[in-house]
């Protein structure tokens, strides 16, 4: 960003309410956000809730209408907080941080970032008064499926989360597209030096120097990632890839009729017109499956271990083949079928001279391969 983009874009603005203000700006004033503070690029004003009370107490908070144990923040000392913080024409979100909200993602966090600021309410107690909720319009927003004291913890994840997305507060743009839910997937894995540590090795593609091959196997890394530990995040973008290739597949495939069905030429995914040699990603209708059709005329032919990040089914089209899955040995002929499980090492190889043909079944949109040692 320069000087001049500094000057002219107006800092990000928090105004947050509070009955602990002293808590801020707490790890926000060290660090990237305190340097990304000291800058101007964003500003921090913590507001005592209390200041609001009335009377010789100043209570904040009343018993639950109904019973119940606790306490609830009072309506008439929240709205008058909220009154005064929120200037004239002051567009911000007010956001309630509270574990009924709707959870904090990325692309909330995004959202926030480009909204010029927030006015953040921190609960305490069991919550607030439900009609000061309604009637002030407050978004409410949780941090995780878990109970907090109060969300004064919650409106720094929020506000750190959004500070280290505004312009000139990371060195590179491209750190934050980068990372985990920027594209629908978690990060692959990160290594750096030394080379060799405890006896092992930086993986041998990330020093191979060949970016499109480190940027495929990073992208194998991620999908892969997901799907074991975030099926969710896992089905959503698999939906929106299978959404998004579906039209880019009407490039090859000729599409019949309305409902989707389609054909694909042999010229389309053969290498030669007369072998049985070939393959085509499941992307190419907008599917969930792609297939590799493999031939050898000749004896002990067949691709070295290796193994996929999902399941994988063989059909022995003709002749014989030796499959070794997981370390066992499976012998399978014409008209059977094999089976290996996601991430299960496997290889196999034609047996005798009548020559092999197989149909292997990747249940996935494209061919995810990654090939191991012997
Ligand atoms: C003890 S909690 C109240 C919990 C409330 N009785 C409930 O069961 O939903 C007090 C305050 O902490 C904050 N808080 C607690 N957990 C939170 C979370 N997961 N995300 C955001 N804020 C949270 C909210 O501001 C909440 O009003």
């Amino acid at each position: 960003m320069s000087e001049q983009d500094k000057d002219s874009a107006a800092p990000w603005k928090a105004t947050i309410l509070s009955l602990y203000p002293d808590m801020f700006p707490g790890p926000l004033g060290t660090s990237l956000a305190g340097r990304a503070m000291e800058k101007g690029l964003w500003s921090l004003e913590a507001v005592h809730i209390r200041d609001f009370a009335e009377g010789k107490h100043r209570n904040v908070d009343d018993t639950p209408s109904g019973g119940g144990a606790g306490m609830v923040l009072r309506p008439d000392v929240i709205g008058s907080a909220i009154d005064h913080v929120t200037g004239e024409g002051d567009t911000r979100p007010r956001i309630l941080l509270s574990p009924r909200g709707k959870p904090l993602t990325q692309e909330k966090v995004r959202e926030l970032k480009d909204a010029g600021g927030a006015i953040l309410l921190c609960g305490r107690f069991e919550g607030v008064d439900q009609r000061v909720i309604d009637s002030r319009e407050l978004e409410e927003i949780s941090i995780g499926d878990y109970i907090l004291s109060g969300g004064e913890l919650g409106a720094m994840v929020l506000m750190d989360a959004v500070v280290r997305l505004l312009p000139g507060v990371m060195g590179k743009v491209e750190s934050g597209e980068e990372e985990s839910f920027e594209s629908g997937l978690l990060e692959y894995p990160h290594y750096t030096r030394p080379t060799v540590w405890e006896g092992q090795e930086i993986p041998e593609i990330l020093t191979s120097g060949h970016h499109g091959k480190i940027a495929k196997w990073r992208k194998e890394q991620s999908i892969e990632l997901t799907r074991e530990r975030r099926p969710d995040l896992y089905a959503a973008w698999a939906a929106l890839e299978k959404q998004s290739s579906g039209k880019k597949s009407k490039n090859f495939a000729s599409i019949i009729g309305e409902g989707g069905a389609a054909i694909l030429d042999r010229s389309n995914w053969a290498r030669k017109p007369d072998v049985w040699s070939g393959k085509f990603d499941g992307l190419v209708f907008g599917t969930n499956a792609s297939v590799i059709f493999f031939s050898t005329d000749e004896a002990g032919k067949g691709p070295q271990l290796h193994r996929h990040p999902y399941d994988e089914v063989f059909i022995i089209r003709k002749g014989k083949a030796l499959f070794t899955v997981d370390g066992e040995t499976i012998e399978a002929e014409e008209g059977q079928i094999v089976f290996a499980p996601a991430n299960m090492p496997h290889k196999f190889e034609s047996v005798g001279s009548d020559g092999l043909e197989t149909i292997d079944i990747h249940v996935s949109n494209e061919i995810i391969q990654e090939n191991l040692e012997e």
